[in-house]
């Protein structure tokens, strides 16, 4: 029985190395004799005990990933996954830091076997990826600008924006400003995270310093209703990703999450999962838990996915082909 949760589905907020089947990493692991057994659960879940070690855990699952072929091997994953969620189109947060410690030269040929993957899973599964370069905040300014080096040089049809990632009450978004520029000035399109952690104070500078025009999150805006008015006025979009927030303890519960408030108010809200195993969620657990606490349906589910696509950092071209795809699912 075809159900609203069957839907075809944008994402736009998903970690590369944070989508990583467990089961995947345990593989590589074991091919490669490193020993990470310390992450997962009995289950063979990742466990963390809050956010600071949930970064930790995340380095360390991704420290296996050590060569371009098991980003290959990952991305074909991720995206296999996705698609059995009825995602047609998902950007990916990329980071040069993991793949050859943001050295330009390594960072093309990990790119190059991504860019592979994500063309076979399109030609499998109909699924298109793009690619966001993301420097990692908590590594500090002077590794960013080597990631938004990066960024630059491989800007184009797959690689269409620049984001951070990483600690938010780490340093403030300004210390950042210099490769958000860079990256502008390749002319990609930018986006941070942003009042996950760090309040409504970290919105503003993600708007008035980085000039983003997507929020990583942003829910945190809900305390500030001037600045809200000034988000809407200036079209953000925000990623929010609710599971995250409340595997995470940012929320206890989806009934108590801000994005119906958010929505409600005017805000372009959009769905995403950030860190599926890791937060134990998936996109259609998503649209479940959002259905039973505010009873969003198909309307709300379809307008959630046009919103996404119009705030999506892709060429106008696919953006027309998938808007069709939105229509005739
Ligand atoms: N990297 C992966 N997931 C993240 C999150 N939720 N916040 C910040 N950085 C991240
Ligand atoms: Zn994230």
């Amino acid at each position: 029985m075809q159900t609203e949760f069957d839907m075809h589905k944008v994402e736009l907020h998903l970690h590369l190395e944070g989508a990583a089947p467990p089961t995947l990493i345990r593989q590589i692991a074991h091919e490669k004799k490193a020993d990470i057994d310390g992450i997962f659960d009995e289950q063979g879940h990742y466990v963390f005990r809050d956010f600071e070690h949930f970064l930790a855990v995340y380095e360390t699952a991704t420290s296996v990933l050590t060569e371009p072929m098991d980003f290959y091997r990952l991305t074909r994953a991720v995206l296999d996954q996705s698609a059995t969620h009825g995602v047609i189109y998902t950007e990916a947060f990329l980071s040069p830091d993991f793949c050859g410690q943001a050295q330009l030269g390594p960072w093309r040929e990990y790119l190059s076997a991504i860019q592979e993957a994500a063309q076979e899973s399109e030609k499998k599964h109909g699924i298109v990826m793009k690619g966001i370069v993301t420097c990692i905040r908590h590594f500090g300014p002077d590794k960013a600008k080597k990631a938004a080096l990066c960024a630059a040089e491989t800007a184009g049809d797959f690689i269409c924006g620049f984001g951070m990632g990483g600690a938010e009450t780490f340093g403030v978004q300004e210390d950042y400003i210099y490769s958000f520029d860079m990256a502008q000035e390749a002319g990609l399109r930018l986006t941070t995270h942003a009042g996950e952690w760090g309040g409504a104070e970290s919105v503003r500078q993600a708007v008035f310093d980085l000039k983003v025009e997507r929020l990583g999150h942003g829910v945190q805006t809900i305390d500030d209703p001037q600045l809200l008015d000034e988000v809407i006025a200036r079209d953000i979009t925000f990623e929010v990703c609710p599971g995250s927030n409340i595997a995470l303890g940012i929320y206890p519960d989806t009934h108590s999450h801000p994005i119906e408030k958010l929505r409600n108010r005017g805000v372009n809200v959009t769905v995403s999962t950030d860190d599926p195993p890791f937060f134990n969620t998936d996109m259609t657990k998503e649209y479940v838990a959002l259905s039973r606490a505010f009873s969003w349906g198909k309307e709300e589910f379809t307008a959630l996915n046009k919103t996404a696509l119009n705030a999506a950092f892709c060429d106008k071209a696919t953006k027309d082909t998938l808007f069709k795809r939105l229509d005739t699912e």
